[in-house]
């Protein structure tokens, strides 16, 4: 039997990679809804219906996955714009905050998303929250000699937070970048303007998970009478 959450990923993401036009810069999400995206790009490029496009990697795995299906590469300092950015997010509220950075990729994404002119964020139905904070752990890059007095704040701040650990490491997930990631429960995130600028002021800390104003487009995978729906 079919999986509907990896249906719903799979329908959004290739939803989203058809709007990919030739001759573009694209900004090139990270976990399982992205990789879908960048995927179908690199079976576009293939079969010839898109032509001179180009991958901005937001992290190491979408980096390998764009180099699997022979997406060519930039970075940033060979550019001056991003057309469109593709990718997931952890949670989408009604005024298109996101919480990102389940895939401890927050910190780039964050610039590479920011850059683009065009942010299309692809995610199946159960992302849509109303709160931000209502299901999933807000995520921050903290560098590792600063853990212990950051946990200290983020609880100042009302935050329940654990670092976090590997699942197939012993020893916490170490980023891009070489630091640690402290996961916190917010009891509903108020304001995701403040709430990000106050983390991002924490001593040590390089970037939060919460995205505010930076999204353009929601596209949600939903399953309507068994079927998938793109709405
Ligand atoms: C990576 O750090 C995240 O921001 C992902 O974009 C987010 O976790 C969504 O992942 P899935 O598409 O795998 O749910």
């Amino acid at each position: 039997m079919s999986d509907p959450v990896k249906t719903m990923k799979q329908e959004v993401g290739r939803a989203a990679a058809a709007r990919v036009k030739s001759d573009s810069i694209v900004g090139l999400g990270s976990g399982s809804t992205a990789a879908y995206a960048i995927e179908y790009i690199g079976d576009r490029l293939a079969k010839g219906e898109i032509k001179n496009v180009v991958g901005v990697p937001t992290s190491f795995q979408s980096e390998v996955l764009a180099k699997q299906f022979n997406i060519p590469l930039v970075t940033l300092d060979a550019i001056d714009h991003i057309d469109v950015a593709i990718d997931g997010a952890d949670e989408v509220d009604p005024d298109k905050n996101l919480i990102k950075g389940g895939g401890a990729a927050h910190t780039r994404e964050k610039v590479v998303d920011s850059l683009a002119k065009e942010f299309i964020v692809v995610v199946d139905e159960g992302k849509l929250v109303d709160k931000l904070g209502s299901t999933f752990l807000l995520p921050v890059e903290v560098i590792p000699m600063a853990v212990a007095p950051v946990m200290r704040s983020l609880a100042k701040l009302g935050g329940k937070p654990e670092l976090r650990m590997g699942v197939k490491k012993a020893g916490p997930v170490v980023t891009d970048q070489g630091n640690l990631v402290i996961d916190v429960k917010f009891d509903h995130i108020k304001n995701p303007a403040e709430m990000e600028k106050e983390i991002n002021n924490l001593p040590g800390v390089l970037e939060n998970g919460i995205f505010v104003g930076v999204a353009d487009i929601i596209m949600v995978g939903k399953i309507v009478d068994g079927k998938p729906e793109i709405v």
